[in-house]
C-alpha cells in the first residue's frame, strides 16, 4: 500500500453564539435539581403494552443490524397463539410491484413457569444501501406493515445519526425517555443501546411476561429503526433458585446479532460497520482475560479496523470503564486493565456505556503506565484516549444513582442525575456532535439553535447553553496523510 493513513486525534472547541450562553470547562457536577418522583413501572394494562389486535398477531417486532456493512436487516417478532409463518415479505420503496421473500426461524424457550411465545427472527439481505423498505410480517392471519430506511454506503464521510438509551426499562420514566428521543429534532436513525433492556428480573421468578410487555413498548422505535444491543447484567436471568442456570436464556432467544458476520463466535461481542462509524460492541458479562475467546476476539479486531473507510470508532459495553458515581464504582475496572492500552493504541474515539442510572462525560485520559511497583496509578490526560460516555439514565424501575464521589475527580468532565438519552451526530470524518438531552426539559432542548464556528483549541470543550438542559461539545478529529 502505497498511501499510509494515520490518524491525529486533534481535539477542537466549538463557539457557540447564543444569547446569555455560559462558558464551562471540564470537571462540573450539574447543579441541576431534579423534581423528585419514585420511578415505578407501567402497569401491564397500559397503552404502551397493548396487544395488536388480530389472531396470532405479530407483536415486539424489533430489527437490527444484519451484516458487518448494513445491507442486511435481521427483523424479529412474536406471535402467541400458533407458530405461523416466519416470512417476511418486503418491497422497496422505489420498487414497490417487486415484493421479496425471506424465510426466517420460529423458536421457544421455557423459563421456570413460563413458557414463551413463537419467537420469529429472519435476516433480510441484499438491501441497497440508502433505501426506504417497507416490511410485512405475519402473513397467512394478521399481518402487519413496518418499514425502515437503510444506511449510507460505508464511507469516511457518510453522515450519521446514532441515538444512545441505556438501562431503560419499562417505567413511566421508560416511556418519557423513549418519547424524548422520537421527539428529538436531531432525529437518530439507529439506537446504540448499552444494556440493560426489560429489568424483567427485579420481579418474582424473573416474570418473563415483562420480557414481553417491554417488547410491546419498544416496537414504536424499535420496528422502525434499528436498535444495536449490548447485553447488560439484567439480561444474564441467572436464577438457581429456580433452577435457571443458563446464563441469558431469555435474550439470546429474543434478540438476534450478528456476531459471525465478524468472526465472532459469540453473540456478545462483535462489529459492526455502519456509514462512517466502525462499531465494536463488548460483554462486560463474558470472560475477557488473556486467552479467552473475547480477548482474542479484540486482539485481532482492532487492526481489522480502516480509519481511511471508517473513521470513528465507537466501543459500547454496559458497565462503564470510569464512572464517578458511588453506584458500580470500579466495576469496570478489570475490563479497564485488559482493554483500555488497545483503545488508546487503537486511537478508539468514544466508549459507551450504561450500568450507573446517570449522565457522565469523561476527560480523554488514560491510566495505562501501571505495573504494581512504579506508582503511577492515576489517570493522565491522554489525545490517543477515548472519551467515556455513561449513559445509563434511560429510566427504569431501579432509580437514578444521584450519590457521586466527592471531590470529583478529574477524569470526570460532566455528571448529572437525571433521566435522557443522548445522540451521536456524525457530519463527515472530522466531526461529529455529541449532546445529552435530559428528560425534565420543558421542551426546551428541542428549540435550540445552534450557531457553531470551528476553531482551534487545546481541549475539549463543553458549553452550559442558557436553557440548562442540553449539552453539546464536539469531537473533532483530523485525519493526517502522513508518509
Ligand atoms: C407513553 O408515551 C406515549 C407517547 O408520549 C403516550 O402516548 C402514552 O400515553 C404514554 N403511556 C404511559 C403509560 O405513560
Ligand atoms: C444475513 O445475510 C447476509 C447475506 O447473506 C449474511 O452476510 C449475514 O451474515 C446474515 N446474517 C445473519 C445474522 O445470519
Ligand atoms: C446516598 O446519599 C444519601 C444522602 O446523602 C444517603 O442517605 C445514602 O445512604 C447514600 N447511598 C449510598 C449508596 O451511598
Ligand atoms: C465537516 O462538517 C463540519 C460540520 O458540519 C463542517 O463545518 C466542515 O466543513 C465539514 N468538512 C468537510 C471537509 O466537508
Ligand atoms: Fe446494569
Amino acid at each position: 500500500m502505497g498511501v499510509h493513513w494515520c490518524t491525529f486525534v486533534i481535539v477542537l472547541g466549538l463557539l457557540l453564539v447564543l444569547e446569555s450562553g455560559l462558558f464551562v470547562n471540564g470537571g462540573l457536577t450539574s447543579s441541576f435539581t431534579r423534581k423528585f418522583e419514585k420511578t415505578v413501572d407501567m402497569p401491564l394494562d397500559s397503552d404502551v403494552f397493548e396487544e395488536p389486535p388480530g389472531y396470532n398477531a405479530p407483536q415486539q417486532v424489533h430489527i437490527t443490524q444484519g451484516d458487518h456493512v448494513g445491507k442486511a436487516v435481521i427483523v424479529s417478532w412474536v406471535t402467541m397463539e400458533e407458530p405461523g409463518s416466519s416470512t417476511v415479505v418486503y418491497w422497496s420503496e422505489n420498487d414497490k410491484n417487486n415484493k421479496n421473500i425471506a424465510k426466517g426461524i420460529v423458536t421457544t424457550y421455557i423459563f421456570y413457569k413460563y413458557i414463551s411465545g413463537f419467537i420469529h427472527h429472519c435476516n433480510i439481505s441484499d438491501l441497497e444501501y440508502d433505501t426506504k423498505y417497507y416490511y410485512e410480517v405475519g402473513i397467512g392471519h394478521t399481518s402487519r406493515i413496518f418499514w425502515f430506511t437503510t444506511p449510507p454506503e460505508v464511507g469516511p464521510d457518510s453522515p450519521y445519526t446514532f441515538g444512545l438509551i441505556g438501562d431503560l426499562g419499562q417505567s413511566f420514566d421508560s416511556n418519557a425517555t423513549l418519547t424524548h428521543y422520537e421527539m428529538n429534532p436531531t432525529q437518530g436513525k439507529t439506537v446504540l443501546f448499552v444494556g440493560d433492556i426489560s429489568y424483567a428480573d427485579n420481579y418474582p421468578d424473573h416474570d418473563n411476561t415483562r420480557w414481553d410487555s417491554w417488547g410491546r413498548f419498544a416496537e414504536r422505535s424499535t420496528a422502525y429503526q434499528p436498535w444495536i444491543w449490548t447485553a447488560g447484567n439484567h439480561e444474564i436471568d441467572f436464577a438457581p433458585e429456580i433452577g435457571e442456570t443458563e446464563p441469558f436464556k431469555p435474550y439470546t432467544h429474543r434478540f438476534q446479532v450478528p456476531f459471525e458476520a465478524s468472526q465472532s463466535t459469540s453473540p456478545f461481542w462483535y462489529s459492526i460497520k455502519r456509514a462512517s462509524a466502525y462499531i465494536i460492541v463488548l460483554s462486560s458479562y463474558s470472560a475477557y482475560g488473556k486467552y479467552t475467546p473475547q480477548y482474542e476476539w479484540l486482539e485481532k479486531e482492532l487492526p481489522k479496523v480502516d480509519r481511511s473507510e471508517t473513521p470513528w470508532l465507537i466501543v459500547m459495553t454496559h458497565s462503564p470503564l470510569y464512572n464517578s458515581y458511588i453506584y458500580h464504582y470500579m466495576e469496570g475496572e478489570s475490563m479497564r486493565v485488559m482493554f483500555e492500552p488497545w483503545f488508546v493504541k487503537y486511537k478508539v474515539d468514544v466508549v459507551f456505556s450504561g450500568h450507573v442510572h446517570a449522565y457522565e462525560r469523561s476527560e480523554r485520559i488514560s491510566n495505562v503506565d501501571y505495573d504494581i511497583v512504579n506508582g503511577k496509578c492515576n489517570p493522565v490526560k491522554d489525545d490517543s484516549a477515548p472519551i467515556y460516555i455513561t449513559i445509563g439514565d434511560g429510566g427504569n424501575l431501579e432509580g437514578l444513582a444521584f450519590n457521586m464521589t466527592e471531590p470529583q475527580p478529574m477524569y470526570s468532565a460532566f455528571r448529572e442525575a437525571s433521566y435522557g438519552h443522548a445522540i451521536f451526530d456524525i457530519k463527515n470524518r472530522t466531526h461529529a456532535y455529541h449532546s445529552w438531552h435530559r428528560n425534565q426539559d420543558g421542551g426546551c432542548s428541542g428549540n435550540l439553535i445552534f450557531l457553531v464556528r470551528i476553531m482551534a483549541l487545546p481541549k475539549l470543550q463543553s458549553w452550559r447553553l442558557n436553557c440548562e438542559e442540553s449539552w453539546q461539545f464536539v469531537v473533532a478529529r483530523v485525519i493526517s496523510h502522513c508518509a
